[in-house]
């Protein structure tokens, strides 16, 4: 059964310009253990299914589905059993990590209050446990450190100790948001690194997600690909990047500098407008009229769920449109 089920998402922002669909009827599973990795380009609901999950949106967003999580509902949890949830249950590793501190209390001390509150640790047995989470998880010289406010350390730093401050729950999910934006080749491959040392000592499940595809298939078991508030793709990290089904997902691949950087053309629709038919219609290579008016719904092909009328059985759209797959490379 899966750690997290989530059927039927929808959040709706409510606006002075109208209602904004971010997640449209959203079903997702993660396994115990597993890496979902959710991509997609800017603006397409990522950060807010995660949010969702969280239940960290802001007052005028309103999420309707089920959220199970451990045989509960989350939306149907209120806000003081979601506290508990939150932090002891599932972990999260917001996008910036400087904003996660608290810039006026000690590195050491911020750990430390987790560990009390979360484990009911004494405050001499946290500390320890501290120090011991901040030197697994690469920090050099923890002992000075510690005693450092947040604004003395580097982002790396930063990012050890949010990771080390999502974990002090023991959660079986972390959700981490775009943990390697910004960074260069050699920090994001050390975030890669940390990632996998979390879910190694955590054994905890991860919901990735990142805009990198070379992050995803550096850490995934399955995908999801997001589209205007939609999935419009999911399956195993393999056949989701290296055959890709959905003319999106085909797209996004192509996108990619080492695969010619071919951009998709047009934009994505407006989450304020309510469309019949498919979302990705304006820009699809391969539409038809059906496409504009008949709704969409998600086909099984060869174990992938995709959101296409024209993908067919033999496990690919009519045509291949773009490129070719993306092949794992060392990062
Ligand atoms: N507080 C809000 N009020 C109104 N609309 C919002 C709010 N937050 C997000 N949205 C809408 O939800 C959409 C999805 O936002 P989200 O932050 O989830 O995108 P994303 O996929 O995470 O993008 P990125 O890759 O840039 O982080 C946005 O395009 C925006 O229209
Ligand atoms: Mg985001």
């Amino acid at each position: 059964m899966a750690l997290l089920s989530i059927r039927n998402l929808t959040t709706v922002f409510n606006c002075q310009e109208g209602m904004v669909k971010a997640c449209n009827n959203v079903s997702l599973d993660i396994n115990q253990g597993q890496t979902l990795g959710l991509i997609g380009e800017t603006g397409c609901g990522k950060s807010v299914l995660g949010l969702s999950i969280l239940k960290l949106l802001p007052v005028n967003a309103v999420s309707s589905g089920q959220i199970i999580y451990n045989n509960q509902d989350l939306l149907a949890l209120s806000v003081k059993e979601m506290c508990q949830v939150r932090g002891s249950e599932i972990g999260f590793l917001p996008q910036s990590p400087a904003t996660a501190l608290n810039p006026v209390l000690r590195i050491g001390e911020q750990l430390t209050e987790g560990l009390q509150l979360h484990q009911g640790m004494v405050k001499e047995k946290a500390r320890v446990i501290a120090m011991d989470m901040l030197k697994s998880l690469g920090l050099k010289d923890c002992d000075k450190r510690a005693a450092d406010y947040p604004h003395q350390l580097s982002g790396g730093m930063k990012q050890r100790v949010v990771a080390a401050m999502s974990i002090t729950g023991q959660p079986s999910l972390l959700i981490a948001d775009e943990p390697t934006k910004g960074l260069d080749a050699v920090n994001r491959a050390q975030v890669i690194d940390l990632l996998r040392q979390l879910t190694i000592k955590t054994k905890a499940s991860l919901l990735l997600i990142t805009h990198d595809l070379k992050v995803a298939v550096a850490l995934c078991d399955e995908i999801a690909v997001m589209y205007s508030g939609e999935i419009v793709e999911k399956g195993s990290a393999d056949q989701v990047l290296n055959n890709p089904l959905h003319p999106y997902t085909q797209g996004l691949v192509a996108s990619l500098p080492e695969r010619g950087l071919f951009p998709i053309p047009g934009y994505s629709p407006s989450l304020l407008d309510d469309i019949p038919g498919c979302r990705f219609y304006s820009r699809c290579p391969i539409r038809n009229e059906n496409c504009k008016h008949q709704p969409v719904i998600n086909r099984e092909v060869n174990g992938v769920h995709v959101r296409c009328l024209y993908v067919d059985q033999s496990g690919g759209t009519q045509q291949r449109i773009y490129g070719r797959g993306f092949q794992s490379e060392a990062v």
